[in-house]
């Protein structure tokens, strides 16, 4: 019989309301009156990001750019592609990177470092989920959700070759039979 790749449930979609909305209280005290700009990375945050900001009920701006390191297999290439920068100005803003996941950090790391050439009044990264064991570049994160075991990590908009982004729970992928 052939093994097919599963989701398991590792965190429900009330765990993750339940830490969007911690997180949110944490950046609403931080951020509230100073008009931040949310940088989101695409494609794995726009979940994450529609359901953050929808709990911060004060001035802010939402941009996005779409970088990618991954092709289409599970493991990280290590160069990251620019497909979509910013469009405005972040002179003299409080930016602050929303993330889905960091795992190596290599992307986060790339996305910081090219942020502060645009001399943010200040720059943070808020991430949902951590995977600390994968680090290959040390990485801040200011604002984190939850910590997650070395598998492979998928839904909530995390993808495995584009599949799964769909599922409302953070799930593992495991092999069954
Ligand atoms: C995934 C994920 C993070 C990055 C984390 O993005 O969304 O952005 O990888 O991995 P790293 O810490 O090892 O760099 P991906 O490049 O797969 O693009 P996607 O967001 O469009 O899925």
């Amino acid at each position: 019989m052939s093994s097919q790749i599963e989701p398991r449930v590792l965190f429900t979609r009330d765990e993750i309301a339940a830490t969007v909305e911690q997180l949110a209280a944490e950046i609403s005290n931080d951020y509230r009156g100073k008009n931040p700009l949310l940088v989101g990375i695409l494609k794995g945050s726009f979940m994450f990001m529609a359901d953050l900001i929808r709990l911060l009920d004060f001035l802010l701006e939402v941009e996005f750019v779409r970088l990618s390191s991954y092709g289409s297999g599970r493991e990280t290439s290590g160069k990251v592609r620019v497909l979509q920068g910013l469009q405005s100005s972040i002179n003299g803003r409080n930016v602050l990177v929303v993330e889905d996941i960091v795992d190596t950090g290599i992307t986060v790391n790339f996305l910081l470092d090219y942020l502060r050439k645009g001399k943010p009044a200040s720059l943070k990264l808020c991430a949902l989920a951590d995977k600390p064991s994968r680090r290959k570049v040390p990485v801040t994160i200011d604002y984190l959700g939850f910590t997650v075991p070395n598998k492979f990590i998928v839904g909530y908009g995390i993808d495995w070759d584009e599949r799964f982004r769909n599922l409302p729970d953070i799930c593992v992928l495991e092999e069954e039979d």
